[in-house]
């Protein structure tokens, strides 16, 4: 039994916020963003737009994209950092919204790696005997993002994607998932404040230690390697090169990740999504969004060899390998 995508979706907010928008905001410029990290302008939510506001849009295309009623789903999978609230779940919010009466809900934390690590939970719950799991990464990433803070404002954006995942029999489906850890480089990536460790206060918020730190550099380091080992492992488990690939759709960080990622595995830059122009990093939804769009604009047909691969706070690192 294979858990074949059979429909995928998205949905972005309506504000964009440009590179020149930003200019007015911290010491940065157009040019320096484009240059070192390949983004022009992201998408921002609305005050009161939330990441299940989010998610539900993109569904409801995955759902209708796949031809499957919301009271089917088995299992919904939410991965993001910035859900509406701590409590409850953003995956119930969703299942609520979308009438999936039947199905279990639940968020997962990995950050810019969730979206895989929930596929790879929705491919091993089809393997249990679920017929329908609906794969959703959203993030509303302007929540923690620091406006005063030029290392990581421009990087991030707002947006959703999602995935059905359906029980088939046959060639097509996710092929395999490969998950990695190093909580060692925890600090690379984080948001210190605001949970178990670092409560809520007055002297959290005044340290701002409610918005997201990231060590740029040594992070961009890291992403090179992990995005190059995993999709080398991906290959390997099922004996095949990189020629086999149509495309490949990365975590959408920095096109110069990318770029270098592409190179040092021999992948031409045709068979590689790039969206971060338009959308930022968007965390657990980058995948689904660049994964929508590419399907939707036939990218991929029956039979094409997809890698889905990604990078991000933890540190997380994973690979999925689909057969389209
Ligand atoms: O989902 C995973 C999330 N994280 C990532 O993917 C991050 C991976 N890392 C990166 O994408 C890159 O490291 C960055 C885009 C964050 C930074 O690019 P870089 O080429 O590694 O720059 P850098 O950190 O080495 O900084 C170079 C210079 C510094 O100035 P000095 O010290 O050389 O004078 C920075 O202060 O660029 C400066 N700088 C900026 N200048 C203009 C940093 N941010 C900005 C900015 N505008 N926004």
């Amino acid at each position: 039994m294979k858990a074949r995508i059979a429909g995928t979706g998205s949905y972005v907010p309506e504000r964009v916020l440009t590179n020149r928008d930003l200019e007015r905001m911290v010491a940065t410029s157009d040019a320096w963003i484009v240059d070192r990290t390949g983004i022009r302008e992201r998408r921002i939510a609305a005050p009161g737009e939330a990441c299940s506001d989010l998610g539900v849009r993109a569904a409801e295309l995955a759902l209708q994209a796949a031809g499957v009623d919301a009271a089917e789903l088995d299992l919904i999978l939410v991965a993001t950092c910035t859900g509406d609230a701590p409590l409850p779940s953003t995956a119930c919010i969703i299942q609520h919204r979308l009438g999936a009466v039947r199905a279990a809900a639940c968020d997962l934390g990995a950050a810019c790696c969730g979206f895989v690590y929930a596929l790879a939970v929705g491919d091993a719950y089809v393997k249990t005997g679920f017929r329908h799991v609906l794969v959703v990464g959203a993030e509303v990433m302007s929540m923690i993002t620091d406006w005063t803070d030029r290392n990581t404002c421009v990087l991030f954006g707002d947006g959703a994607g999602a995935v059905v995942l359906t029980a088939e029999e046959g060639e097509r489906g996710i092929l395999s998932s490969h998950l990695h850890s190093d909580g060692s480089l925890w600090e690379l990536i984080c948001v210190p404040g605001g949970g178990s460790r670092i409560p809520p206060s007055e002297k959290m918020l005044a340290e701002r230690l409610q918005y997201m730190k990231m060590k740029g550099n040594e992070t961009f380091k890291v992403a090179v390697k992990t995005l190059e080992d995993s999709a080398r492992e991906a290959l390997s488990a099922n004996n095949l090169s990189v020629e086999d690939l149509d495309l490949y759709v990365p975590h959408q960080a920095n096109a110069r990740i990318i770029s270098a990622v592409a190179a040092r595995l021999g992948l031409p830059m045709e068979k590689v999504v790039l969206n971060m122009d338009r959308y930022g990093n968007t965390s657990a939804a980058s995948i689904p969004l660049a994964l929508d769009e590419a399907v939707r604009a036939g990218r991929v047909g029956e039979g094409s060899l997809v890698m889905m691969a990604a990078f991000g706070s933890g540190l997380t690192w994973a690979s999925s390998l689909v057969r389209w």
